[in-house]
Parts: structure tokens; C-alpha cells; sequence
């Protein structure tokens, strides 16, 4: 059902994420992962959406895969393609032999998938000994559904605060993101990830929270004010 609503609103996230209409991919997710998969070869996009993040990779065309379970989504990666090749397919079962790429990638994915444990396990069968796992999500404390912004007035003395929503709480939820576009979440701490990293040989090398790029803190006051907020978190793992 998930898959389904990604499916539905694959237009949506085209119009409003893509082809240079976001300013966070432009600035800061796309030159970081060219920055952070630079010197492997060959490259797998995990809910590579359009394809953006895969046309990004610093690797030759030829030696860049990208899946995505939503058909509309893979149907606009292969029209957009420069020479990456694309399947339809879930994270959780990934159409590929154990330990053939040397590095994989999934941007923005795993808050959005129920099967969270085994698409780990995927990405470490996949990789070889020594792959690299570039795993960029939504901050999972700072941006746990309930967060933001605050400027509170009802006291004498005002104040302004970033509030946390409940960040021990595992839920799923679906989110009405614009008038009639429902797009599933899945909040979790980020101790489960990390877990479920270690628990599949995959050692966490680096961790970047990069502040807001300047392009999203222009789109909104309140933006500003929580510029030293991480919207972003990356996780850089590597494979045992
Ligand atoms: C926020 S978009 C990110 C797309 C792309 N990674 C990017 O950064 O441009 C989330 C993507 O996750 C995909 N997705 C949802 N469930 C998935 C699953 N179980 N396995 C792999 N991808 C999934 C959706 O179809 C959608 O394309």
C-alpha cells in the first residue's frame, strides 16, 4: 500500500524535488554524495526515485544501477538516463548476487520503508568486503514527527525553541505533504538504525549533520531561525 501512494504521487515528487527545483538537493545532498562515493566504481541508488542521486554519482554511467519499487518514478529515471541503468524493485529484496557492488547509496529511502531489517541485510549482501554504504535520512531526533519551530508568546518573557516530537515512539504514519498528496512515514530512533547497521557488519565510519544550505534558509523566516537545526543526517559505513 506504501509503494502504492510513492506511486501515486511520483508526479508530485518530480515537480517539486527535481531537475534543480530543490535547493537542499542542489546545494548540499548532491555534491555530497559525488563527495562521499568519489573512488568506487560500481554503484547502486536504492530507492533512486527519478534518478537524480544516480545521474549525480562520479562514477562512469555504465557502472551505476538504480531501483525503485514505484514504476512512474523508474519510468522517469530511464527517460532521464545518461547511461545508468534502472529496475523496478524494493529495497528489501534487491534483484542482485551477494557482494558485487562497491558501494550503494540511499537518500532520503529508509523513512519510508516498513521493512526496515531486511533492507539493511539487502544492502550488506550486496556490497563487497570493504563497500561503501552512504545512508543519507531525514535527522531522526531532530526531526521526529512533532518537531519545530516554536516562538512562544504566552509568558512575559517570550521564547523561541526548537521542540522535539515523541522520538522513542516507532510509528507510521501517512502525511498529507500538499492538498491531496499522501506519502507514508516511518519514524524511528536513530539508535534502531545504528543497530541494525552493527548488526549487519556494517561499521559506521563517518556521521556528518550538515546545517540547512542557504537556498532552504531563504524560502522561509522561520527557516533562519532554526539554521542551526540538521534537517540532514549521513551515515557513512563500511562494509566488514
Ligand atoms: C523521498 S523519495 C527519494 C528519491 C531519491 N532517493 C532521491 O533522493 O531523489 C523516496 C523514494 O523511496 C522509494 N521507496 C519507497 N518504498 C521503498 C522501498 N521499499 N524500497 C525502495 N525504495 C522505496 C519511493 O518510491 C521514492 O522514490
Amino acid at each position: 500500500m506504501n509503494g502504492d501512494l510513492w506511486d501515486s504521487h511520483a508526479g508530485w515528487w518530480q515537480r517539486e524535488f527535481t531537475d534543480g527545483a530543490d535547493p537542499e538537493y542542489q546545494e548540499q545532498i548532491l555534491p555530497l554524495v559525488d563527495e562521499l562515493t568519489k573512488g568506487f566504481d560500481k554503484i547502486l541508488d536504492i530507492g533512486c526515485g527519478e534518478g537524480q542521486v544516480t545521474r549525480a554519482l562520479p562514477s562512469q554511467p555504465s557502472r551505476v544501477v538504480g531501483v525503485d519499487p514505484s514504476w512512474r518514478q523508474v519510468a522517469k529515471a530511464l527517460e532521464r538516463s545518461t547511461g545508468e541503468s534502472y529496475a523496478q524493485a524494493s529495497a528489501a529484496s534487491l534483484p542482485f548476487q551477494t557482494g558485487v557492488f562497491d558501494a550503494a547509496v540511499a537518500c532520503l529511502v529508509f523513512e519510508h520503508i516498513t521493512e526496515m531489517s531486511a533492507s539493511i541485510a539487502e544492502v550488506a549482501r550486496i556490497l563487497k568486503p570493504g563497500g561503501r554504504f552512504v545512508f543519507l535520512l531525514n535527522h531522526p531526533l531532530l526531526q521526529t514527527p512533532g518537531s519545530g519551530w516554536v516562538e512562544d508568546y504566552t509568558s512575559e518573557t517570550p521564547s523561541q525553541y526548537w521542540r522535539i516530537g515523541q522520538y522513542l515512539v516507532e510509528q507510521e504514519t501517512i502525511e498529507e505533504v500538499e492538498l491531496g498528496v499522501e506519502i507514508p512515514f516511518v519514524h524511528r530512533p536513530l539508535s534502531v538504525y545504528l543497530n541494525s547497521l552493527a548488526d549487519n557488519e556494517l561499521s559506521l565510519q563517518r556521521m556528518l549533520e550538515p546545517a540547512p544550505p542557504e537556498g532552504f534558509l531563504e524560502r522561509h523566516d522561520a527557516y533562519r531561525s532554526a539554521s542551526h537545526i540538521p534537517r540532514l543526517l549521513v551515515l557513512v559505513c563500511e562494509k566488514r
